[in-house]
């Protein structure tokens, strides 16, 4: 009976782990960190989702003013965006994947 009980809990909790939305500080990818942070307020915004239409690119933000924005909310005529629940590699990722972007813009 305990045991039975021990085991039904176990496998309530695994099922929960895996249904539960995951936690966005857990994410590691530029891409995603990106796509959650980011990219619904550029979408909103004249600079595009993916800064199709941003101005002062390719210069533009470089990726230690976007580190500096994120982790420490410097503005660089940005809107602040002020993350500091973000490891400085989770920043990194930021500004490696912003990078990306503008690279492929600029073709
Ligand atoms: C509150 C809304 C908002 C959020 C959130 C936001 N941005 Fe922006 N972003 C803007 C607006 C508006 C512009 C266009 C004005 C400008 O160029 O600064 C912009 C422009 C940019 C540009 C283009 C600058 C250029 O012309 O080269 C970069 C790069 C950028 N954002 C990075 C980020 C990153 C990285 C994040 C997430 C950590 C982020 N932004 C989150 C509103 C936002």
């Amino acid at each position: 009976m305990k045991a039975a009980r021990y085991l039904a809990t176990v496998v309530m909790m695994s099922g929960l782990a895996a249904c539960s939305p995951q936690d966005p500080t857990r994410l590691k990818g530029g891409d995603e960190l990106y796509d959650y942070y980011c990219r619904s307020c550029h979408q909103d915004t004249a600079v595009g989702a993916y800064l199709e239409q941003a101005v002062r690119a390719p210069e533009g933000l470089r990726p230690h003013e976007i580190v500096l924005m994120i982790r420490h909310g410097y503005r660089f005529d940005h809107p602040p965006v002020h993350l500091p629940q973000l490891t400085p590699e989770q920043a990194d990722a930021i500004a490696r994947y912003v990078q990306t972007l503008k690279q492929v813009r600029a073709e």
